[in-house]
Formats: structure tokens, C-alpha cells, sequence
């Protein structure tokens, strides 16, 4: 795996996301939990804003992709059909000394678990290691009032099973023909052994994953290349940089035993993380229909009716975590510059203006003169068209730098002139370029930069 050239910017990013209400840890105040964590209010936006973008390029922009949102909860037998009751376990190894656990390929630990020589990566005993043991990572929790009799339930670990399970009402109720999609955006959760790195890793997050059908007598292989192709695109179009992504070819020995081809597409978090998985680009074969099909007892079968066959198609998918991508967006956004002229530097958070969580900030230069009241006219007017942020408060400079550290790519400011001939300047967060124009056009210039 490439080493990476980019800073660890990691602590730094925890502190500004908690500082200024991006993202929270879960239940903080009893000492928080583990590895899950919440949303702000500008968190929740940048999330949405990512989400949106998936689900207008996946879904919305195209005819031959479906939406569906299905349920967290399935039948158990779904998670049989899948592989992961049987195969969703890490091994596991616990110190006998210091009672903490740790996944058995983890690096840090020295020797081989279970023999006097393996050395616990926390305490630093030797001999107190456990023999690895197998630890599904689904959560489970019971189904119905009386626990020792209900059923007992998985919360889902990936969200792809609720598509496969859907294909025939899909197809039929739309009609769609082979090759066609179905996507979903939805929370999935694992009890993960090593979560960490903020929220790269987590035992809740969200999954936005599509199953495209293909036919597999036909070209398959050009599908999946496709879909390789135009995954990457978009990791790009929200401004990832360049060099920062990279496709990861699964190795044989990384290959599940039913793929038939799998790219990860990897993103450069810098630091000693680096070069990490953000997106699964997979070619399924006919694994998951084939095993529901065969669990169920229930045909899966796709009609080809001008060519009178039956078949159950192959599957490409494509799945990414919205947290992940988040955290990557955040990742590539932030940046400390010094600013000529000035002695005190400043924190910027470049995000692509699409997804940015507010769009403008709107500030009278003076708290008098009338200006107070025509900014918030204007924030008024702008808020109905994209989320404003009006702050009339502290010297101008830094009502500046606190939205540059939060990623607002324009603010307007109204000053005397404005009062006097109707035009604001609006200041670019990137150049700092400052140009003056008509107040009634602000909106129209800001969402037409926003969606550009
Ligand atoms: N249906 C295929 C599947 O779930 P995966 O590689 O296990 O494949 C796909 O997960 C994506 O989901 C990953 O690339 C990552 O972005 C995200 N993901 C997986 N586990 C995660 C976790 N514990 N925390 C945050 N995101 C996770």
C-alpha cells in the first residue's frame, strides 16, 4: 500500500468537528459510547449533502436505477442465506492480565496468540494471550416481548441483503428490464472488534449500496468496469483530490470465495492511516439471488420475455459508507494557511460548495446605519433558497475566519455603500477575492457557484 504524503490532520479535525457541532460522541455526558457517534447540526448537513449527491447520481439522474429503503430488521433466515451467521466473525484474542481484546492479525501484537512468547499489546505481559476464537460481528437482539421464547433478530450488518431480497417486487412492480439497479441508502451496524478513527470505523453507520442485474450470458465484465468507472467519477466530483484516491484490486486471497472480480476504491487519509478503503466495488456473480433462492425455496428468476429464458442474474455492486466518505470530505477539506498581511493564520475547511453545510454567511459591516436591517432582509430572502448563516456579532475579520473554519465557501457583507446604491461584496473563501454586486442578484450568482 502507497505511504502517505499528506499530514495527519485527525486530532485537529475531532476537535474543530466538537468545537463547532459537526459531529458529537454518543451519549458524552455518561462518558460516551463506543465507537458511535452523532451528528451536529452542521455534521447532518455535510452528511445529507454526500447523501443527496449519491442518491441524484445513482437514482435520480438515471432510468435504469430504483430507489427502496428497506427495513433494519429481516427474517433470520436471511442472514443464513447471506454467510453471515455462518461467516461475519473476526478472531479474536483476550489478555488474561489486563482483560482487553484485540483482533488476532493485530500488528502490534508480538508472537503468535495462545503461546508463551505472544506478548498483550496493552499491558506488555508475555503468555497472557487467549487462543483466537471466532466473534460474529452481527448485533443481535430478540424479536417479540418475551425474550427466552422470541425469535431472535440481527440488526443488519449491510444493507445490500434488503435489495436482494427485493428484486422480483422491484422488477415487477416497475417493469425494469435486465440490466437495470437498486439502490438504497440505510444505517447498518457491526460490533466491530477495532473500531476507531473517529468515524471511519464505528459499530452504527450508513451504507449507500446498489445491486445493478446484469445478464450472465451477456457483457457483464463491461458492466463492472463501467460501474468502477463511474464510482470513482463521482468520488472525484465532490472534490476529492486526485492523487489522494486509488483503486485497491482485491488479491486472491482477499477475494470472497463467490466473487468473480472486486476493486476497492481507497482514499489517502493521511498520516500513518493513509491509503484506506472507502468504497467496495464488487462483482457478485449470482451468489446472493442463487442463495436466497435456494433458502427461501422461493424462484428468483429474471423473464427475458423476447428471448423467451429464465435466468438469475449476476450482480455488480457498488457500496460505499456515507460516514467514511464524510470523514474522507472532511479529510481533503481541512487546511491552516497564513494570510499575507495578517499575523494570525487561518483554519479553512475548502469543501466543495455543494457540500457545504451552510452557503453564505451575511454580515452588516457596522451594527448601525440601517445596515443590521437590510443584511437581515437579505439572509431572510437568501434562506429560502439554500441555509444562511446571518452574524452580525465581533470584528468582520473574524465572522470571516469562523465560517472559512467551517467551510462556507461565500460571505456577503453589507456596508455604507450598499445603503446607498443597493450592492453587497461577495468574498470568495478560496482567493479571498472580494467583488461587489447588485443585492438582488446574490442569490441567483450563489446557487448557480453552489450546483456548478
Ligand atoms: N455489501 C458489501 C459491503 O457491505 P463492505 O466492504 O463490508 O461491503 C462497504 O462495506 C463500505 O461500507 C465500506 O467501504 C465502508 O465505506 C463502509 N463501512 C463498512 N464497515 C464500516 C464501519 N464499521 N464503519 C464505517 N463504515 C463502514
Amino acid at each position: 500500500m502507497p505511504s502517505s504524503s499528506y499530514p495527519d490532520v485527525m486530532e485537529k479535525l475531532v476537535s474543530l468537528c466538537k468545537r463547532r457541532g459537526f459531529v458529537f460522541q454518543s451519549s458524552e455526558i455518561y462518558g460516551g459510547t463506543g465507537s458511535v457517534w452523532d451528528y451536529g447540526p452542521l455534521g447532518v448537513e455535510l452528511k445529507r449533502n454526500i447523501k443527496d449527491r449519491w442518491w441524484n447520481a445513482m437514482v435520480r439522474a438515471r432510468d435504469d436505477i430504483e430507489g427502496l429503503d428497506a427495513a433494519i430488521l429481516m427474517h433470520p433466515k436471511v442472514w443464513e442465506a447471506s454467510g453471515h451467521v455462518a461467516g461475519f466473525s473476526d478472531p479474536l484474542v483476550d489478555c488474561r492480565n489486563c482483560k482487553k481484546r484485540f483482533r488476532a492479525d493485530d500488528p502490534k501484537i508480538k508472537g503468535t496468540p495462545g503461546t508463551p512468547d505472544a506478548q498483550c499489546p496493552a499491558c506488555g505481559m508475555k503468555g497472557t494471550l487467549s487462543e483466537p476464537r471466532m466473534f460474529n460481528l452481527m448485533f443481535k437482539t430478540f424479536m417479540g416481548p418475551v425474550e427466552e421464547s422470541a425469535a431472535v433478530v440481527y440488526l443488519r450488518p449491510e444493507t445490500a441483503q434488503g435489495i436482494y431480497v427485493n428484486f422480483l417486487n422491484v422488477q415487477q412492480s416497475t417493469r425494469q428490464k435486465v440490466p437495470f439497479g437498486i439502490a438504497q441508502i440505510g444505517k447498518a451496524f457491526r460490533n466491530e472488534i477495532t473500531p476507531g478513527n473517529f468515524i471511519f470505523r464505528t459499530r452504527e453507520f450508513e451504507q449507500m449500496e446498489m445491486q445493478f442485474f446484469v445478464d450472465p450470458e451477456g457483457d457483464h465484465m463491461r458492466w463492472f468496469e463501467y460501474w468502477k468507472e463511474q464510482r470513482m467519477a463521482w468520488h472525484r466530483a465532490l472534490g476529492l483530490t486526485e492523487s489522494r484516491l486509488l483503486f485497491h484490486q482485491h488479491t486472491p486471497e482477499e477475494l470472497a470465495h463467490y466473487a468473480r472480480a472486486a476493486f476497492d476504491i481507497q482514499f489517502d487519509f493521511g498520516g500513518t492511516l493513509g491509503f484506506q478503503e472507502i468504497e467496495g466495488v464488487h462483482h457478485r456473480g449470482d451468489f446472493d439471488l442463487g442463495r436466497h433462492q435456494e433458502y427461501s425455496g422461493k424462484k428468483l428468476e429474471y423473464f427475458d420475455q423476447p428471448n423467451n429464458r429464465r435466468y438469475v442474474p449476476f450482480v455488480v455492486e457498488t457500496s460505499v459508507g456515507a460516514d467514511r466518505t464524510t470523514l474522507a470530505a472532511l479529510v481533503n477539506a481541512y487546511r491552516e494557511e497564513s494570510v499575507e498581511g495578517e499575523t494570525e493564520g487561518r483554519t479553512v475547511l475548502g469543501l466543495h460548495p455543494s457540500l457545504a453545510p451552510i452557503k453564505a454567511g451575511v454580515f452588516p459591516l457596522v451594527k448601525k446605519d440601517g445596515m443590521p436591517e437590510f443584511a437581515e432582509k437579505l439572509a431572510g430572502e437568501l434562506r429560502t433558497r439554500f441555509p444562511v448563516f446571518y452574524d452580525e456579532s465581533g470584528a468582520i475579520g473574524r465572522r470571516y475566519r469562523r465560517q472559512d473554519e467551517v467551510g462556507t465557501p461565500f460571505c456577503v457583507t453589507v456596508d455604507g455603500q450598499t445603503i446607498a446604491d443597493g450592492t453587497v461584496t461577495i468574498r470568495d473563501r478560496d482567493t479571498l477575492a472580494q467583488e461587489r454586486v447588485a443585492a438582488d442578484r446574490v442569490g441567483a450568482l450563489i446557487a448557480e457557484r453552489v450546483s456548478a
